[in-house]
């Protein structure tokens, strides 16, 4: 379903109650993935087939709305953020890409296709990845001044890098226990789960937000309000991607479900249940609407975002 169908269950009071229709921005974002991974003179047709394979299969666009729409927040506008939402969504696809592989979770359907190890091969796949990180960086490099690109650079190249992105997917993977038992006090497994979600999923959702603000000029207060409100976010869509995998359908999500409980991952749902994974989604979701209620109207559209997301089962 489009986020611009998406109903929205309840309005906190200091939120605007537009419905914004998100068509026009994720037909902009369509139009420049499939222009940006279309020149390619010289790179061998497979390996660019398997980029378009996997970066103009049906996504939600989650990141590059963001990204547009943080932007619009600060300045009115969101033409100039277009670079950077595609940098941000060539990152979260080769995550993709590499977070099906059968030496990571092993998955055969994304995006309602198959994986792109599957339907191209691992060796294929791995390197539709790599090509997807340094597209992003030359997106960036070649739309924007020297300073502006390097902001942005930087913003992609934390996010994405061992401490966040990579970081929590190594700990994601480590917390199965398939090198051994991590010993991690009672008391202290909830920070750790926390702390995996932040990092593996929370970080480029965080990174969204910061680059439309970073490209639309916005003042370090406003780039901590977009900050705050991209922890929350990020948070949030990972644990009802955790509640999904229990609850969801294959026809939903266009991907497998009952994976997360198979490969001894630990998630939200495992933790704290159903009920109480939803509750405390929807108190992240209060937050981040709340982070941004200083900017009234222009943020209309990350409210909107954020009640998909509490709401979301695709
Ligand atoms: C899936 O992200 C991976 C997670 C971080 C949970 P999305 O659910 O945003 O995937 P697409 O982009 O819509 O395919
Ligand atoms: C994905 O988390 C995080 C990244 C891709 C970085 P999951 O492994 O839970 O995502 P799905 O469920 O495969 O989409
Ligand atoms: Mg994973
Ligand atoms: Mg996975
Ligand atoms: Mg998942």
């Amino acid at each position: 379903m489009l986020l611009a169908e998406m109903g929205r269950k309840k309005e906190p009071m200091e939120v605007p109650q537009l419905l914004i229709d998100l068509t026009e921005l994720r037909q902009a974002i369509d139009g420049a993935l499939e222009n940006y991974t279309r020149d390619a003179t010289g790179a061998p047709q497979r390996l660019v087939g398997a980029m378009r394979y996997s970066v103009l299969a049906p996504g939600k666009r989650l990141r590059p709305l963001l990204t547009l729409l943080a932007s619009q927040a600060i300045s009115g506008n969101w033409d100039a953020a277009i670079p950077a939402a595609c940098a941000i969504e060539f990152i979260h696809v080769y995550s993709l890409i590499h977070d099906d592989l059968p030496s990571m979770d092993d998955d055969d359907l994304r995006r309602g296709q198959p994986t792109c190890h599957r339907q191209y091969d691992e060796a294929t796949a791995i390197l539709a990845g790599d090509s997807l990180q340094m597209l992003a960086i030359e997106v960036l490099c070649k739309a924007y001044d020297c300073e502006l690109a390097a902001k942005c650079c930087e913003i992609v190249a934390v996010s994405a890098g061992r401490q966040w992105l990579v970081g929590g997917q190594a700990d994601d993977l480590a917390a199965e226990g398939r090198y051994g038992q991590v010993e991690i006090a009672n008391e202290l497994r909830f920070d750790y789960l926390k702390s995996i979600h932040r990092r593996k999923t929370g970080a480029i959702i965080e990174a969204s937000l910061r680059l439309g603000g970073v490209v639309a000029s916005a003042s370090e207060a406003q780039i901590q309000h977009l900050c705050e409100y991209g922890q929350a976010l990020g948070l949030a869509f990972q644990i009802t991607d955790d509640c999904l995998d229990v609850d969801g359908t294959v026809e939903q999500l266009g991907k497998q479900t009952r994976k997360d409980s198979t490969h001894g991952k630990l998630t939200y749902p495992r933790v704290l249940g159903l009920e109480g994974s939803r509750q405390l989604v929807s108190e992240l979701i209060a937050n981040a609407c709340q982070a941004v209620s200083s900017f009234g109207e222009t943020a209309a559209g990350l409210v909107q975002i954020a009640r998909f997301v509490e709401q979301r089962r695709s």
